[in-house]
């Protein structure tokens, strides 16, 4: 996968470690996805956003990386409103484990505009916001095209075992 490439980003390495940050892996997000994968593939696409438009690359690809940063899966547990809250706590989480500049603040705390009332500050909030929905929505049509091939398969099966038995009767009558 070429988010592995993260981990060779030196202003990274405090998050990529984190055990709690590790922990993301724990919890199911979008569809199949993880908050883990699901973070990394949004930093990812962040950090390339941000150097092929000049931005600061490493406050945008901290910020991306930190933006779901909470401990929970939010369809089984977790407080009520998640979507609403949740920058809240990922930034509390975050301001624990780490020193965070305004632009990373305003990444975690904003991306979920406009479900959450005040737009993002600053451009590199911006692309963290963009690349959220992007990576958001190909978690869910990933998760419904796995579903479509579970599904197609089924009936492709339910189909063809008749005529295999009755082929398979014919086999021994004759
Ligand atoms: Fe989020
Ligand atoms: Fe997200």
């Amino acid at each position: 996968m070429e988010n592995k490439r993260l981990f060779l980003l030196p202003f990274l390495q405090d998050i990529l470690h984190n055990e709690d940050f590790q922990s993301l892996r724990r919890y199911t997000h979008h569809g199949t996805t993880t908050c883990y994968h699901h973070t990394l593939e949004v930093a990812w696409l962040v950090y390339r956003l941000a150097v092929a438009l000049k931005l600061d690359y490493v406050a945008a690809t901290r910020g991306a990386l930190l933006h779901d940063f909470f401990m929970y899966n939010w369809r089984t547990g977790g407080p009520r409103l998640h979507g609403f809250r949740h920058p809240r706590i990922a930034l509390n989480n975050a301001s624990k484990h780490f020193v965070l500049s305004p632009k990373e603040k305003d990444s975690i705390l904003r991306h979920m505009w406009p479900l959450t009332p005040l737009p993002p500050r600053y451009p590199e909030s911006w692309i963290v916001t963009v690349a959220d929905k992007i990576v958001s929505t190909m978690d869910y049509f990933r998760f419904v095209k796995s579903k479509l091939v579970f599904m197609y398969n089924t009936i492709h099966t339910c189909m063809w075992l008749p005529l295999l038995s009755r082929f398979n009767r014919q086999k021994q009558y004759s």
